[in-house]
């Protein structure tokens, strides 16, 4: 699977990359407004930083018009940036039309699989249900998804699908077990990702021990002039 940070902040992304498991970003008009960055330069930024990856980034018009004039412009800032469409019916709308234009489009807020059948046969590149936010009023957002790739499975659409409001390492485990393309989360679920207290303990144990027979071992783990000096 796939994984994408949900940030726009440049900081997350950088500390991210730096670790070599990060395959694009996503963002969307909250995450870049909180940056309070000119929106396109900020984004082509950030698709420097990431270099190979892929980078939604969203239009604000809700009329099938608007969308069409924002994505083929945003369109044109890189050629990593996978154009974000709301998915109602003039989003709808907007993408098959611009799927005929080879414009990638990532069609976001799916909250169930009637959506996300519409989405893939107007030719979404990627679907994006969000599991968290259907959490959040008791529905469950695993099912959703679970149904979503049973769809796509029947029918081989190459829509994509990426798990997206993922709020703890558990969805994360789901989206990759149903075998979702992508997983995208912020930074602090990305962090928990590496998280497990037994590694925390049993790191501190072999350090413990290894300093207790130090002298016996040698110093072979200093730096070569630490070495002499220590001599
Ligand atoms: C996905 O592309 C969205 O930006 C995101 O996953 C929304 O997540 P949230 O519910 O945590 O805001």
């Amino acid at each position: 699977m796939k994984i994408f940070l949900d940030t726009a902040n440049l900081d997350e992304i950088r500390e991210g990359m730096s670790f070599g498991v990060i395959d694009g970003i996503t963002t969307n008009p909250t995450l870049v407004a909180k940056e309070k960055k000119p929106f396109r330069e900020h984004l082509i930024e950030i698709c420097n930083i990431v270099k190979n990856g892929e980078i939604s980034a969203e239009v604000v018009s809700t009329d099938t018009a608007g969308i069409l004039r924002e994505a083929r412009e945003i369109a044109t800032w890189h050629p990593n940036i996978i154009v974000k469409l709301p998915t109602i019916p003039d989003g709808v709308r907007a993408l098959s039309i611009l799927s005929k234009e080879n414009i990638r489009v990532n069609m976001t807020l799916v909250f169930s699989s009637p959506q996300a059948l519409l989405v893939a046969k107007a030719g979404a590149y990627f679907v994006s249900p969000f599991l968290g936010r259907l959490d959040d009023i008791s529905a469950d957002g695993l099912t959703v998804l679970r149904e979503i790739m049973d769809i796509y499975q029947a029918y081989k659409y190459p829509t994509q699908v990426l798990a997206a409001s993922l709020r703890h390492p558990l969805h994360v485990v789901a989206a990759a077990r149903m075998g979702a393309h992508i997983g995208t989360m912020p930074y602090k679920v990305f962090e928990m990702l590496f998280k497990h207290p037994l590694t925390d303990k049993g790191l501190e144990g072999f350090q413990k021990d290894w300093e207790k027979a130090r002298e016996a071992m040698g110093d072979i783990f200093l730096p070569a002039a630490a070495r002499t000096q220590a001599r």
